[in-house]
């Protein structure tokens, strides 16, 4: 069985070839041409995540990296290698994406868009008929705030909170059609945001609330923020607009591979199976608002509306405006497939400000924090 992974260095896709070595005894890793050794990354995960000896030893042999460029025509490969690649595959895993969520619509859409008709293309002209597993997001569902998404959703009429969504929206209705007109199998899996506790690391991809810590160390540097150890009620208060009854499903990294490949296991229905891959609780907005208090001297203040004056700091603080809107969702993603099929399961881990603050701290972050 020949099974390939697009977007293998990322941060969940370092989690799924950790758990598809379980399964196969060797993958080829769809790699990103010109952005670093995906081998040596690869390798540096698993030692980083206590992965065995023995399986980082083996880890030349069973992996073999093809580098594409998934934006360019038939992955930017010499057609002969193009070729071989399509007819030697059984399996095609599309992880690879741009995850940016304030990136321009249209970068978003080459790499997401393009980037996923160019590995169809890959799947529709293989010898083998490889079965395709697309990674999506839960936040396909986009701008309803309120209210039970269903895995059957796709429909934009709610608009989108920024263009990554619609990018990834606009991918799955692609994939969804190219099963219909093709009469092929596809499994679509629509994780909700993806955290995990494993302290950063140079060179290994960022958590997706990293930004946080970015956020901090900048404003930190240009002199925006008070010491560590000022009091309370000396600190400033930073003003976001949000719902304090709000609350968003975080789900372990390494918990959502693990589903992904169970679910992978199944036989798929010979339709566009889609499943939301996501957590068992949701996280109030409340504890993201202490994370920031945690790791920055701020008092947060969640405002239903964005405040017109803002403070530099409270600029500073939403830096990251594709995200800021999540703090006001109130919704939850129907997961009925995945427990129907799998059982019901939990990952066990509380997603909490504990959890979340390992994730993230670096060294200014961590002492600020006092986090573990
Ligand atoms: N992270 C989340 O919270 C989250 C939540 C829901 C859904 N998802 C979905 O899960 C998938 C993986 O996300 P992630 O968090 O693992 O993202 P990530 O850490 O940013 O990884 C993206 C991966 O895509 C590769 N890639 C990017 N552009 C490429 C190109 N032009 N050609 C070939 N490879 C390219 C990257 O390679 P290099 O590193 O070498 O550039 C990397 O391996 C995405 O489809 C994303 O939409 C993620």
């Amino acid at each position: 069985m020949r099974v390939a992974l697009t977007g293998a260095t990322g941060f969940l896709g370092l989690r799924l070839v950790r758990r598809l070595l379980d399964r196969y005894a060797s993958l080829t890793v769809l790699g990103h041409a010109g952005s670093g050794c995906a081998l040596s990354r690869i390798t540096r995960f698993m030692e980083l995540s206590g992965a065995p000896a023995a399986l980082i030893a083996e880890l030349p042999t069973r992996l073999r990296v093809v580098e594409i460029d998934l934006c360019r025509p038939e992955l930017g490969l010499p057609a002969a290698e193009y070729r071989r690649l399509a007819d030697e595959l059984d399996v095609i895993w599309h992880c690879a994406g741009n995850i940016n969520l304030d990136d321009d619509l249209g970068s978003l859409r080459l790499t997401n868009v393009e980037g996923t008709r160019h590995v169809l293309e890959l799947a529709a002209s293989g010898a083998r008929r490889p079965l395709v597993h697309h990674i999506g997001t839960a936040f396909v569902g986009g701008a309803r705030r309120e209210g039970v998404v269903y895995e059957d959703e796709l429909e934009d009429r709610h608009g989108f909170e920024n263009s990554y969504e619609r990018s990834k929206y606009e991918a799955e209705v692609l994939v969804r059609d190219w099963s219909r007109l093709h009469g092929r199998p596809v499994v679509v899996m629509r994780p909700s945001v993806l955290v995990t506790d494993l302290p950063p690391s140079p060179g290994l991809p960022q958590h997706p609330l990293q930004f946080l810590a970015r956020i901090v160390e900048s404003s930190a540097r240009g002199g925006g923020l008070p010491e560590r150890d000022v009091p309370e009620e000396r600190r400033p208060v930073v003003r976001l607009a949000g719902d304090p009854r709000g609350h968003l499903n975080l789900m372990p990294v390494e918990h959502a591979a693990a589903v992904m490949v169970r679910l992978a296991n199944r036989p798929p229905s010979g339709r566009a199976d889609v499943y939301h891959v996501v957590h068992d609780h949701d996280v109030a907005t409340t504890v993201l608002t202490a994370l920031v208090e945690r790791i920055a001297p701020v008092r947060v203040r969640l405002v239903r509306k964005r405040p017109d004056q803002r403070a530099r700091l409270e600029a500073a603080v939403d830096l990251y405006p594709g995200f800021t809107p999540y703090l006001s969702h109130r919704r939850r993603f129907d997961d009925t497939r995945v427990r129907s099929l799998l059982g019901p399961f939990s990952s066990g881990i509380r997603v909490d400000l504990d959890y979340l603050t390992a994730g993230i701290s670096t060294s200014r972050t961590a002492t600020t924090a006092g986090a573990p």
